[in-house]
């Protein structure tokens, strides 16, 4: 019979899967270590039993004990399993930017939650490094794990996802693309690879609103670096120990919206249900292209499961919220989709330019289609009227067809983005889009502007 004697003995030996699609602009073979496969969905399962182990071996955790740590969740749950196995139990202080179902599965686990704000100094009572250090200290035989500065946790990729990596790309590996959080992965795996072939380059990938990469170039912990940013799991507004910025040849920085789109992509090419710090880590080997060439094989390390992000950079909602999902607009259907039930508000060449300036104020617009008997001939919008009054104080008693300017152009339902906005100018301020019904529909510059 073959199988583990618990949980815990599943960890690690995860698959490298080629990457087909999301990669195919660069030349090389590119190939990601998929660590959704460890029981806690995560790569940070290596590294919790690995702390855990070096804290049982040298007291600083007793049978019984308290596990605190703060933790953006994947940690948590990798510590939570090992806590199940062990019997010990754990407090976890994660910060609100995280998402819900994190919090709730380390609920699931087993353990206590406590949630902290995210946008407070790192050394703010309320921050999630403060309150982890503090329960730490308060709690009656408790071990506060420090993923940061805990040595523990590069050993567990030094030792584990290191020697994974040669072996399953037969000493082949030429670069390593990795997010950086706490720097464990990066730092263990580099350092491992660089013993086995010190030419061997080592990417970080870095976010914006975070301090790595300004300080791996100029050696400046620069504070104006640091913001607020939605990307989980990587980038830090502190130097954490585990980060070894001597193994890393080079951090380069992936926006929100960029990490968000490409989880997307991931699982919708690839079928790889994977998290946003595996987004960022594809766009950001995407932006490193220039430094592979053809025989190189490059490792990306996907660190996390996509189910935890269901309700964000999965959810269509939440990412056009954050102007992270455009609307497919290509043609002339496209813009006029959301009001085209709306009526065309229209004036009449006998009607007096009072009127029409009534009508704009009233629907809140600021041009006009004019018909007559025959059909649209004209059009008036505010910049016509201007001009007239400052020539004729007397216009708003005028008849509309005095003043009018060419009708609006008009144009198909499949008529393209392009050809559209070319058509509209400083002389013309609208389309007309025939709805093949007898009836007409707008597109004005403000359209186009709100759909790109
Ligand atoms: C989803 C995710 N991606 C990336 C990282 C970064 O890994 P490391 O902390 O080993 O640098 C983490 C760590 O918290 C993570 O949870």
């Amino acid at each position: 019979m073959k199988y583990a004697k618990n949980i815990l003995e599943t960890i690690g030996n995860t698959p490298l899967v080629q990457l087909n699609s999301v990669t195919k602009k660069v030349d090389a073979l590119v190939l990601a270590k998929v660590e959704t496969f460890n029981p806690g969905n995560s790569v940070k399962d290596r590294m919790a039993l690995k702390m855990i182990e070096d804290a049982e071996a040298d007291g600083r955790l007793k049978p019984g004990g308290t596990i605190i740590e703060g933790t953006s969740g994947n940690t948590g749950m990798g510590l939570a399993l090992a806590a199940i196995v062990k019997g010990y139990k754990c407090i976890f202080v994660i910060s609100d930017k995280q998402s819900k179902e994190k919090m709730d599965i380390l609920r699931a686990v087993g353990a206590e939650v406590i949630v902290c704000p995210t946008n407070v100094e790192p050394d703010d009572p309320r921050s999630y490094y403060s309150v982890s250090k503090r329960l730490g200290s308060e709690t009656p035989n408790s071990w506060y794990v420090n993923q940061y500065d805990n040595p523990s946790n590069a050993i567990a990729h030094y030792e584990q996802t290191g020697p994974e990596i040669w072996e399953q790309t037969d000493g082949k590996i030429t670069h390593f693309v990795v997010g950086v959080g706490t720097g464990g992965t990066v730092s263990g795996t580099a350092k491992f690879l660089k013993e086995k072939n010190p030419n061997i380059k080592i990417w970080g990938v870095d976010t914006y609103g975070s301090v790595f990469k300004k300080y791996h170039e100029t050696g400046i912990f620069d504070e104006n670096e640091i913001y607020p940013y939605i990307t989980e799991g990587i980038g830090e507004d502190i130097l954490p120990k585990n980060v070894d910025f001597s193994l890393i040849d080079g951090f380069t920085k992936v926006t929100d919206k960029d990490a968000a789109v490409y989880t997307r992509k991931i699982a919708k090419e690839e079928g790889i249900f994977v998290g946003n710090s595996a987004g960022s880590a594809v766009k950001g080997l995407l932006q490193l292209k220039e430094h592979f060439i053809k025989d190189d094989v490059v490792v990306v390390l996907f660190h996390d499961h996509g189910s935890r992000y269901v309700g964000k950079m999965f959810n269509d909602d939440w990412m056009k919220e954050r102007g992270f999902l455009e609307d497919d607009i290509k043609t002339a259907a496209d813009l006029i989709k959301n009001h085209v039930e709306k009526p065309l508000v229209t004036a009449q060449t006998e009607e007096l330019v009072s009127h029409a300036i009534e009508r704009m104020k009233e629907f809140k617009i600021s041009q006009l289609p004019v018909k007559d008997a025959e059909g649209l001939v004209g059009s008036v919008d505010e910049t016509d009227l201007l001009r007239s009054f400052i020539s004729d104080k007397k216009i708003a008693d005028k008849p509309i067809k005095d003043i009018m300017g060419k009708p609006y152009p008009i144009v198909k339902k499949s008529a393209k983005l392009e050809v559209i906005s070319k058509l509209i100018s400083k002389e013309n301020e609208a389309v007309l889009v025939d709805l093949e019904n007898g009836n007409h529909h707008i597109i004005t510059k403000y359209d186009i502007i709100s759909a790109i």
